[in-house]
């Protein structure tokens, strides 16, 4: 049993310890195969086939599951490390924490978007980009999109999708109108920025690699996910009775039959199911 910390709480040798974990993965080849699984995954609305990870019931559980498999390998690396969680609705500016020199660096470059500072910088040499979706070799960042801003999301904002008391809502996509999963993934209705909310909202607001399937270049994946699923533990622990749905497969005839994942089915590529994963209580806990 561990403890995830909020990064701003994290003293300078956790921060250390926790990059050089994951700097460690990255030279073993080992943080690839997490980019690699996270393309494979990202499967929107209109794919054939189950989406387990993304625009999907799955989408909590998926990351929850994500986020301890790499967890482990950071802790077979240093067993003192865990996945600090970055709180997203208070640390709002593109300069403070997590974006320090001996943590996450900082913003990309004008032009090119490089970011330029910090362990992840191209030219200290210990991070080049060799899976993704385009062929930039370094991390980019573009935090708040000074061309076109956009912010955070807010506690307000994130108060919207934790209001809600039931876990997901048909058709089980990114069309959802009501339900904690749709709402905290951020698929919005309308045009330009409001259709980007919450977890959404701060793919976008990172920009750069975090805004498509290979974002897991940027290790603030991990922080951003870490405090999707503290939401999400939240959620359950003020909303004891409304479990993972949808409890069975949609009825034949469904278009979405098939092509989610039922609470007590496996989620690929694991063997392990929504339900499995309902209580982390005895794997891990927030502080
Ligand atoms: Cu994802
Ligand atoms: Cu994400």
């Amino acid at each position: 049993m561990h403890t995830r910390k909020d990064q701003r709480d994290l003293t300078a040798a956790e921060r250390r310890r926790f990059v050089a974990a994951v700097l460690e993965l990255k030279r073993a080849g080992r943080y690839d195969r997490f980019v690699r699984t996270h393309i494979d995954y990202y499967k929107a609305d209109g794919a054939t086939g189950l989406r387990a990870a993304h625009m999907a019931p799955s989408f909590l559980p998926w990351h929850r599951q994500y986020l301890l498999e790499f967890e482990r390998e950071l802790r077979e690396v240093d067993p003192a490390v865990t996945v600090p969680y970055w709180d997203w609705t208070r640390d709002r500016s593109p300069v403070g924490p997590p974006w320090g020199e001996d943590f996450m660096g900082g913003n990309g470059r004008r032009g090119d978007l490089q970011v330029t500072t910090g362990p992840f910088a191209y030219a200290a040499g210990n991070w080049t980009v060799s899976v993704g979706v385009t062929e930039d070799r370094f991390l980019t960042r573009d935090l708040g999109r000074p061309k076109d801003p956009l912010d955070l999301p807010t506690r307000e904002e994130l108060a919207w999708a934790t209001g809600e008391a039931v876990y997901d809502t048909e058709p089980w996509n990114s069309t959802s109108r009501g339900g904690l999963r749709n709402r905290l993934e951020g698929w919005g209705q309308g045009r330009g920025s409001a259709r980007w909310r919450n977890h959404n909202r701060v793919h976008r607001w990172v920009g750069g690699h975090m805004l498509g399937g290979a974002s897991v270049n940027d290790p603030v994946f991990w922080l951003h996910h870490a405090f999707v699923d503290l939401v999400w533990s939240r959620w359950q622990r003020r909303n004891p009775g409304a479990p993972y749905l949808p409890a069975a497969q949609p009825p034949a005839g469904s278009a979405q039959r098939g092509r989610v994942v039922a609470r007590d089915e496996p989620m690929p590529p694991w063997d392990v199911t929504p339900a499995q994963l309902e209580d982390h209580s005895g794997l891990y806990r927030y502080g």
